[in-house]
């Protein structure tokens, strides 16, 4: 069995995602795992749609609507590979940080404890064998879409996890040097 940090080690994303995803009961642990990044004042200041079968095919009709309002030249051909992106996966979880007003905690470290959860989750789709990619593009920051799932006036999108089974081929991670990153200070 792989320890812990061979599985950190060999962590990738995976852009290309086939069914199925990882059933409910593997990822309702790995939310609860997850839900342990760590959160100053624990704010928790987070939450998650999970979106998957047909409702993903809403989520494409959020995503084509807005190709078609920034594009003014829009054809029907991009509003279709618009909406096609919500099928990449089986699963989409998008991730939201909810900013509570707090004079201790600014709103960049909210931004941190979201995402370190929804690291957290890419971590324990992966180590459970099956595999995800974290995508934002416009479709995180556009009104359309925010409004379409609800993201209220204190939220922002922190991004779109697609979760899925990984595909039979796939590139290795380019293994990183640490001395190229973390260095001794000694004052
Ligand atoms: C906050 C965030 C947003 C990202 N948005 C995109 C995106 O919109 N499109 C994309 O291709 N990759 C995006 N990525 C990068 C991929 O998730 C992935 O990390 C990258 O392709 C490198 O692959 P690796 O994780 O296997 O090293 C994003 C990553 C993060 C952390």
């Amino acid at each position: 069995m792989k320890s812990f940090l061979e599985i950190m080690a060999q962590r990738q994303s995976f852009p290309k995602l086939c069914d199925p995803a990882p059933d409910k009961k593997t990822m309702n642990k790995i939310f609860h795992a997850s839900l342990r990044a760590p959160d100053h004042m624990h704010l928790r200041p987070w939450r998650f749609l999970n979106i998957e079968g047909v409702s993903r095919e809403k989520l494409g009709d959020l995503f084509a609507k807005h190709a078609s309002s920034s594009n003014p030249n829009n054809t029907l051909e991009l509003e279709k590979s618009a909406s096609k992106k919500a099928l990449r996966a089986p699963l989409v979880i998008v991730g939201i940080v909810c900013y509570q007003e707090n004079e201790r905690v600014p709103r960049w470290e909210q931004m941190v404890a979201a995402t370190g959860v929804m690291h957290n989750i890419s971590l324990g789709v992966f180590a459970s064998g099956f595999g995800s990619v974290w995508r934002t593009g416009a479709f995180s920051s556009s009104e359309i879409v925010k409004s379409g799932l609800n993201i209220r006036e204190n939220e922002d999108i922190t991004g779109f996890l697609y979760v899925g089974s990984r595909p039979e081929t796939s590139r290795r991670p380019k293994a990183l040097n640490a001395s190229d990153y973390f260095s001794e200070w000694d004052g």
